[in-house]
């Protein structure tokens, strides 16, 4: 699905993918990232700034962070939020600003479920207790499929009953209708990392046995739920995406990988376009997680099978640092888009620098105000360099005397 100007040898990364009528101009996206910098669920200008750089560094898809669809489902208190309509205009800001300059809007809907209720990664991450209430931000009580506390010293979730579970669901689609209005043409659903919908998934966090557990299929019957809610709530020109855990992470009950491949086939049935694939969360207890090795594209093995046996779009994430290995990636069949986190953060221009490194027409992508000054900056280095100097010439010519 190539547009008129891409030429046909276009390296793979920079070959534009449509979905649902939507273009991305490059298979490259920034992976979302809680900051933990709301307050109340509101997005603010450090949203603004932070996404921002990110289109104007060319990236194709921009992914807001997990942005809860009930205060009870964020991580911590200050996760972003879409639960009530008076949070959709700050949102609404940062998907103007990206479609403007060129990136696919698009937000990850989240619930932390038993998983919520903890401190900043830099508060390393542990359940807020009693401590955290003097400063009021204490401890609020947690959800989950069963009574199952995610580690030692989590709390325990209360169980949801049918009908809770029915809001929930509820909760979702009210949520993904806000993140339309707001301007989203991208809807990714969090269904990895041990929160809500994967703890409905999984044995370890799910032993109900009413008709949301016991099985297989009876574990998938919520995410399920949430998925055609969502697809209903939505118009068709909105792509909808799923983040699955491939593996639990855990040695001993997790959830086989083949049940991942199934569910996403049925994901795939109830409307969900892409499958963004991630790993592990289910344990909060570093002695169980047996996380997958972080290698380079630590996840593209399972995506790549999830591509093959599914024949879904795939999106794969994890330590992709390098343009000539994203582009691979592509070629190969191991994914359709390649999601960055870390690397995106370390340098916000990655994609114009893949473009550069790979021979792709960097000058013609640059926001004109950048371009007008990056392109003949260029050109300077690049004479120079045939020249042989460098920035170190002068220093290492005779002293001046
Ligand atoms: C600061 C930070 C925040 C993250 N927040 C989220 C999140 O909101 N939702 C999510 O699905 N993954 C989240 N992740 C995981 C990333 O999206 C990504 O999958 C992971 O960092 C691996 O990719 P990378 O090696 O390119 O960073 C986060 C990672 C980091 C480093």
């Amino acid at each position: 699905m190539m547009d008129e100007q891409t030429p046909v040898d276009a390296p793979a990364l920079f070959t534009p993918l449509t979905v649902r009528g939507i273009t991305l101009r490059d298979r490259a996206g920034v992976s979302p990232m809680c900051m933990y910098s709301a307050a109340d669920g509101f997005a603010n200008d450090f949203h603004l700034a932070h996404l921002g750089r990110f289109a104007l560094g060319g990236a194709g898809l921009v992914l807001v962070e997990a942005t809860a669809v009930e205060p009870r489902g964020r991580i911590s208190h200050h996760d972003l939020g879409l639960w009530d309509d008076s949070q959709t205009a700050g949102l609404a800001r940062i998907a103007e600003f990206l479609t403007a300059h060129g990136a696919v809007p698009a937000v990850q809907l989240a619930h932390a479920g038993r998983r919520a209720s903890v401190r900043e990664p830099w508060h390393a991450g542990a359940p807020l207790d009693d401590s955290d209430a003097a400063d009021g931000l204490g401890p609020w009580p947690v959800v989950g499929p069963s009574p199952i506390p995610a580690g030692s010293g989590w709390q325990e979730p209360k169980e949801l009953d049918a009908a809770e579970i029915r809001e929930s669901v509820q909760a979702w689609a009210a949520a993904a209708k806000r993140a339309v209005q707001a301007g989203f043409s991208l809807i990714e659903l969090h269904g990895a990392h041990g929160y809500l919908l994967h703890s409905f998934l999984s044995p370890v966090s799910n032993q109900r046995t009413d008709e949301y557990g016991g099985d297989a299929e009876k574990r998938m019957r919520y995410p399920l739920e949430v998925i055609r809610a969502v697809r209903a709530a939505i118009p068709d020109d909105v792509i909808l995406s799923y983040r699955v855990s491939a593996v639990d992470g855990v040695v001993e009950g997790g959830t086989p990988f083949d049940a991942v491949v199934e569910f996403a086939r049925r994901a795939g049935d109830a409307g969900v376009d892409i499958i963004d694939t991630s790993s592990g969360g289910i344990s909060a207890d570093r002695s169980v997680d047996t996380r997958v090795r972080r290698g380079f594209a630590f996840h593209a093995d399972f995506a790549r099978e999830l591509r093959q046996r599914t024949g879904m779009l795939v999106a794969c994430v994890g330590f992709v640092v390098d343009p000539e290995q994203a582009t691979r990636l592509i070629e190969e069949g191991s994914a359709d888009i390649v999601l960055l986190g870390r690397e995106m953060l370390d340098n916000p221009n990655w994609v114009q620098h893949a473009r550069r490194q790979l021979g792709a027409d960097e000058a013609q992508h640059w926001d004109q105000r950048f371009g007008s000054a990056l392109t003949p900056r260029l050109h300077t280095l690049e004479r120079l360099d045939a020249a042989g100097e460098t920035p170190l010439s002068r220093f290492e010519q005779s002293p001046v005397r």
